[in-house]
């Protein structure tokens, strides 16, 4: 497996971490059950609505988004374990009590991992850019599955919101036919992302002007 060189220190400080550029999420060490997330032990004021960003790779995001947005709680979820330890640190760093990071399988364990969510706290979810898994031998690995799906439309309120980005076409007609096909969601059809803050994975994209496929989805 290819490993990232580690990088010089960045203007905030942060070492970039030694990582993986990508991990088999059905190796067995990715396989192990994940406690569910209680927000009153990971953000100050667990009443605020949560915003959860499913593959949040460093994690600078949601970093931003928690800076401008203190009405929000935000959640990251990533697979790379090195990832998340050094986004929770940076989270600590700039003293943000709304956003946590969490190391987990979100292809297999979102369910759990929600479970103690209270109602109607979630309301909105991000998917941005998740890795596409070329070969047909490896479309198994791909994040975005009916078990995810299912997953975070059970636990988004009413009224919550569902944004998709992608650089990959194929990936996009995979990913929103899954969402399609949940009754409880209603598609609203996009070309702009809505937020303020572009994510890593976007900028890298939009300077290669590379077309970006989009959606949004409603629980109805
Ligand atoms: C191409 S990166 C995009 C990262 C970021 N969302 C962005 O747009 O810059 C995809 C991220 O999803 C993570 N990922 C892939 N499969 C995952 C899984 N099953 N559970 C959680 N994270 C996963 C990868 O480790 C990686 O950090």
């Amino acid at each position: 497996m290819r490993s990232l060189q580690a990088g010089r220190l960045r203007s905030n400080q942060m070492p970039r971490v030694r990582i993986h550029q990508h991990v088999n999420p059905l190796a067995p060490y990715y396989r192990q059950p994940v406690e569910s997330i209680e927000i009153e032990k990971i953000f100050a004021d667990p009443s605020l609505p949560l915003h959860l960003d499913i593959g949040s790779a460093r994690g600078r995001f949601l970093l931003k988004m928690a800076g401008i947005e203190p009405g929000w709680n935000f959640l990251g979820v990533e697979i790379r374990e090195p990832l998340v330890d050094e986004a929770n640190r940076l989270a600590e760093d700039h003293g943000l009590t709304n956003l946590h990071y969490k190391f987990c399988n979100a292809m297999l364990v979102l369910d759990k991992l929600l479970e103690k969510v209270p109602e109607g706290v979630l309301q909105m979810v991000t998917i941005q850019f998740p890795d596409p898994w070329f070969k047909k031998k490896h479309a198994k690995r791909r994040m975005v599955n009916r078990e995810l799906v299912d997953a975070v439309t059970k636990k988004l309120a009413d009224g919550g919101k569902i944004f998709v980005q992608t650089d990959i076409e194929f990936l996009a007609g995979e990913m929103f036919a899954l969402f399609r096909d949940n009754k409880k969601l209603a598609e609203i059809e996009t070309t702009e992302n809505p937020f303020p803050i572009q994510t890593e994975r976007e900028k890298a994209v939009e300077d290669k002007e590379l077309s970006v496929f989009r959606s949004n989805f409603l629980k109805i």
